[in-house]
C-alpha cells in the first residue's frame, strides 16, 4: 500500500490538498478542537460555524485584497449552479435597471411600465459570451436553455475560439475579432455581462491577463463575470474589475461541496420584486441561487457544509502563512515556475510530445499534450509507465483525450520534478 508520500496526483478536480490540512481535518471530523464533537455534526448557525464563516472570508479578502464593495458568498452546487445563476441574477439585474428607468419617465403607471419593460427586453437584452473552451462553452449553453421561454437569439457568443483554422479550443482569438454587443448609444442592445472562464480546465487555455476591452474605464461598463474555478488562488486577481467572479472550491480552495461567489454589492442591491420578473416574462432565480437571499443571510439561508468551508479556510491560511505579506504574488510566483518546469520538459522533445494549446495561452494549472500526435498505444503506454512510477491523474479529460498534468497549489514542487523526469524519460525511450 503506497504511502501519501510516495504518490504524485495530477488530476483535475477533486484535487490534491495539502497534507497538513488533511491530518488537521481528519482531526476536526473526529473532535474539532477538544469539543468532543465533529465540525461534520455541529449546527451551522451555532457560535463556532459563524466564526469559521467569518474567518475564511477574512482570509480570502487577504489573499484576494478583496475591496469593500464586493461581499463574499458561501453557496451549493459547484460551479455548474452558478452557470444558472448568474444568469437569472444578471438578468434580474438588467430587468431592475431598465425598470427604474421606466419608473422615471412613466411615474407610478404600472402596468405601462411592465409594457415598456417587456419589449426593451425582447429588443435590447443580450448575454455576451466569450466562449474559449468547454466550460464556458456549457455556461452559454445553459444561458441559452433558461432564455428559451423569452425566445431566441439573447446569447451573443462574442468569441468561439474554435473557429480558428484548428477548429479546436487551443488559442484566444484577438480582442479585436470579439463580437461584443454594441453599447446602447450605438443601437439600443445591451450586455447583462460579458462572461469568460479564466481557466478552462479541459481545454489548457489560460486568459494571460485580463482582458483590456473589458476594463471598465474602457468598455461601457458592462459587468464582468468571471468562472475561476480552476485558477482561484493561484495569481493575483484584479477583483474591482469584476461584477462577480465564482468558483467550485474543490481544485485549489479545498473539497467539493462549496462554491465560492465574490459579487459586487450594487449587483445584490439592483434586483426587482419577482413579481415584476414574472410579469415582463422572466424567471426570478430560484431562492437557493438568488445571491441576494444569500447574502441577506449570511451564506446560511440553508444548511452549509461547515467542514468543507473549514477546509477552505485552512487552505487560505496555509498560504498566508507560506507567503506572509506577498499573498498571491507569492504562489503565483511558484504557480508559474511549477508550469514552466512542465512545459520546458514537454518543449525539449517536440516530436514526441505535442502541447494542444497556443503558446499565449498556455494554462498554468492544466497542461493538455498528445503523445507522438495522439497514438492510442503510446498515450496508453504513456500512463501505464506513470502509474507504475505512482504518478496518477493524468488521463485528459474523456471529451478531448491525450495527457493532462493539473498543477494545482497543493502540487509540491518535487512531484513536479518526479513528473518531470518521467516525462524526459519517456521522450528519450520513445525517441530511440
Ligand atoms: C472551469 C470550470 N468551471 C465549472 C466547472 C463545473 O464545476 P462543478 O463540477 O463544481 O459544477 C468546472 C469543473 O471542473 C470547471 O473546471
Amino acid at each position: 500500500m503506497p504511502d501519501r508520500s510516495e504518490v504524485a496526483y495530477f488530476g483535475a478536480g477533486p484535487a490534491p490538498l495539502p497534507t497538513k490540512v488533511l491530518v488537521k481535518g481528519a482531526e476536526a471530523f473526529v473532535n474539532f478542537q477538544n469539543t468532543g464533537l465533529s465540525l461534520a455534526e455541529i449546527s451551522h448557525r451555532s457560535q463556532t460555524a459563524n466564526q469559521i464563516l467569518a474567518d475564511t472570508k477574512a482570509a480570502l479578502t487577504t489573499l484576494l485584497e478583496i475591496p469593500d464593495s464586493h461581499d463574499i458568498l458561501f453557496m451549493h452546487g459547484g460551479g455548474s449552479a452558478e452557470f444558472s445563476a448568474v444568469v437569472l441574477n444578471m438578468v434580474a439585474v438588467w430587468v431592475e435597471k431598465r425598470r427604474r428607468e421606466a419608473e422615471k419617465d412613466l411615474g407610478q403607471d404600472s402596468a405601462a411600465i411592465i409594457e415598456r419593460v417587456r419589449k426593451e427586453l425582447q429588443d435590447y437584452l443580450r448575454l455576451d459570451y466569450l466562449v474559449t473552451g468547454s466550460w464556458s462553452l456549457k455556461a452559454s449553453q445553459e444561458a441559452a436553455n433558461l432564455l428559451e421561454p423569452l425566445g431566441k437569439g439573447f446569447v451573443n457568443v462574442a468569441v468561439d475560439s474554435r473557429k480558428s483554422a484548428s477548429g479546436k479550443f487551443d488559442n484566444i482569438p484577438a480582442e479585436d475579432a470579439w463580437t461584443l454587443t454594441q453599447p446602447r448609444n450605438q443601437g439600443g442592445k445591451t450586455s447583462a455581462f460579458v462572461y469568460y472562464c479564466d481557466n478552462e480546465t479541459v481545454d489548457g487555455v489560460e486568459f494571460p491577463n485580463f482582458p483590456k476591452c473589458l476594463d471598465p474605464d474602457s468598455s461601457d461598463e458592462v459587468p464582468v463575470v468571471a468562472d475561476m474555478s480552476s485558477n482561484f488562488l493561484s495569481r493575483r486577481v484584479d477583483v474591482s474589475k469584476h461584477a462577480v467572479i465564482f468558483g467550485g472550491a474543490q481544485k485549489n480552495i479545498g473539497i467539493t461541496d462549496v462554491t465560492l461567489v465574490i459579487v459586487r454589492k450594487d449587483v445584490l442591491a439592483t434586483q426587482p420584486p419577482p413579481s415584476f420578473l414574472h410579469a415582463v416574462g422572466v424567471w426570478s432565480p430560484p431562492t437557493i441561487l438568488s445571491w441576494p437571499v444569500v447574502a441577506k443571510n449570511n451564506s446560511l439561508y440553508n444548511t452549509m457544509p461547515i467542514f468543507s468551508i473549514w477546509i477552505a479556510g485552512e487552505v487560505m491560511r496555509g498560504l498566508l502563512e507560506t507567503h506572509q505579506d506577498r499573498q498571491l504574488a507569492g504562489q503565483e510566483e511558484v504557480a508559474n515556475a511549477k508550469a514552466k518546469q512542465i512545459y520546458d520538459a514537454l518543449d525539449r522533445y517536440p516530436e514526441v510530445y505535442q502541447i494542444v494549446p497556443d503558446r499565449s495561452v498556455r494554462s498554468r494549472m492544466n497542461i493538455c499534450f498528445r503523445v507522438n500526435g495522439g497514438d492510442a498505444g503510446q498515450e496508453k503506454a504513456f500512463l501505464e509507465g506513470a502509474e507504475a512510477q505512482l504518478l496518477q491523474g493524468l488521463k485528459g479529460h474523456r471529451s478531448v483525450g491525450g495527457i493532462r498534468i493539473s498543477n494545482y497549489n497543493a502540487v509540491d514542487v518535487d512531484k513536479v520534478r518526479r513528473l518531470t523526469r518521467y516525462l524526459e524519460g519517456f521522450a528519450r525511450k520513445s525517441k530511440r
